[in-house]
């Protein structure tokens, strides 16, 4: 490979890799291929080290969920300094607990975006840093491609086309995963994100942060059927999800409760508020894949740990002769092997970042017919703009 190591004129070093033929020469070879990857977009510094994308030789997660509880979310400030500080520890465990060393990668990868703009400039600052100390490739990962590809992890066989369902604390989305790194996008939240949803009605109950998996437990001990809460549909556009009313019916019912001096069982909201959550996702995530004529369905994301959630799918997908995969629930939430994983498959492709790369905390998932073919863009003027370089 050949790395351009150029001073601008501010000072900035940066390095580029040119040719598209003296990549794709370079990726060529057949050689197993070792990825250190840096996670950092949110409440959770972690690193791994991935060979070739689905064999996971280190896994380090350093979670800040009990600092941030406290506050009852994540607070952005507390969440980067806490990165600053762990970021070094979690790449040194990585590497020892794969029995590797940075000599012995061959590209370091990053998520760059979407995310919290502090949290994500700690992992690329440091991703920069390896890559430039000791010439390796930098791969730039968007988030939700990771949680997509935690599932190649566990699922050695798995290969698009497939429909993934990408529920997290930040997103909602439908996506047709075309090919490797290739998505169409076919339905998204209108408000609320799904792991946004179960957050803030835990707290309006009394569970407290983090929501999703307090929810998930309480809910094991409530009835489903207790409550009715709304399902929105979304008129032309059916695969699209809403789910701010929802949390308004909740929180009305509590206003209600309390304004009656009833007392309202925490299990019974939690278990008929998850219901109404889990049927709306299994819902359009089944249809997508008859309409699309897909007999695969994976899941990714916190959300996609909820125990209600996964029953569901498992029930439905197997009712329609659709195949079911599901990460590990460690696998689901923020982890650094699905940014490994992600990143395998854009280096066999030649991708390669600058070292201009930047943080985008609203990195839209792109698709790459758009990138390559050179069509205006928003992601090709994000791009332009912040410096990820394809
Ligand atoms: O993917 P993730 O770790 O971070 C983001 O990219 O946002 O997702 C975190 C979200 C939080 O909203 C959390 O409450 C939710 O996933 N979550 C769950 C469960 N575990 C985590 N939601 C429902 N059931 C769970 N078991
Ligand atoms: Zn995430």
């Amino acid at each position: 490979m050949k790395i351009d190591k150029n001073v601008e004129n501010d000072g900035v070093i940066f390095m580029s890799i040119k040719e598209n033929d003296e990549r794709a020469q370079e990726t060529g070879s057949e050689g197993d291929v070792t990825i250190l990857a840096i996670e950092s977009s949110c409440d959770e510094t972690a690193a791994a080290v991935v060979r070739n994308g689905r064999e996971v030789l280190s896994n380090i997660i350093s979670s800040q969920i009990a600092l941030h509880t406290i506050y009852g979310g994540v607070v952005p400030e507390i969440a980067s300094r806490k990165h600053v500080e762990k970021i070094n520890g979690c790449i040194r465990a990585a590497l020892d607990d794969a029995g590797v060393t940075l000599d012995d990668i061959d590209a370091v990868a990053v998520t760059y975006g979407p995310g919290l703009v502090g949290a994500l400039l700690v992992g690329v600052s440091a991703a920069k840093a390896i890559s430039f100390a000791k010439n390796k490739p930098l791969i730039g990962v968007h988030h939700i491609e990771g949680h997509i590809s935690a599932n190649f992890i566990e699922n050695k066989e798995l290969e698009p086309p497939f429909v993934c369902l990408v529920v997290s604390g930040g997103h909602s989305h439908l996506v047709v995963v075309k090919d490797y790194g290739e998505y169409d996008i076919i339905g998204q939240t209108r408000d609320d994100a799904a792991g946004e949803a179960f957050d803030k009605v835990a707290r309006a109950i009394g569970l407290g942060y983090p929501g999703g998996p307090k929810i998930d437990k309480a809910a094991r001990e409530g009835n489903p059927d207790a409550f009715t809460f709304p399902q929105a549909k979304i008129e032309g556009a059916e695969y699209d999800f809403s789910f701010s009313g929802l949390k308004s019916a909740v929180l009305n019912l509590i206003n209600q409760a309390k304004m009656q001096g009833q007392e309202l069982s925490q299990a019974d909201v939690a278990a008929s508020f998850q219901k109404a959550v889990v049927e709306v996702l299994a819902g359009h995530a089944i249809r997508a894949c008859k309409e699309y004529g897909m007999n695969k369905l994976a899941i990714a994301g916190g959300v996609a740990s909820n125990t209600a959630l996964r029953e569901l799918l498992e029930k439905e997908c197997a009712a329609n002769n659709i195949e079911f995969y599901r990460p590990s629930p460690v696998l689901c939430t923020d982890n650094a092997a699905m940014i490994g994983a992600a990143a395998y498959f854009e280096y066999r492709k030649g991708v390669r970042f600058g070292l201009d790369m930047n943080a985008v905390p609203n990195l839209p998932l792109g698709d790459r017919e758009r990138r390559f073919h050179g069509r205006a863009s928003r992601l090709d003027k994000l791009e332009q703009d912040f410096g990820g370089r394809r």
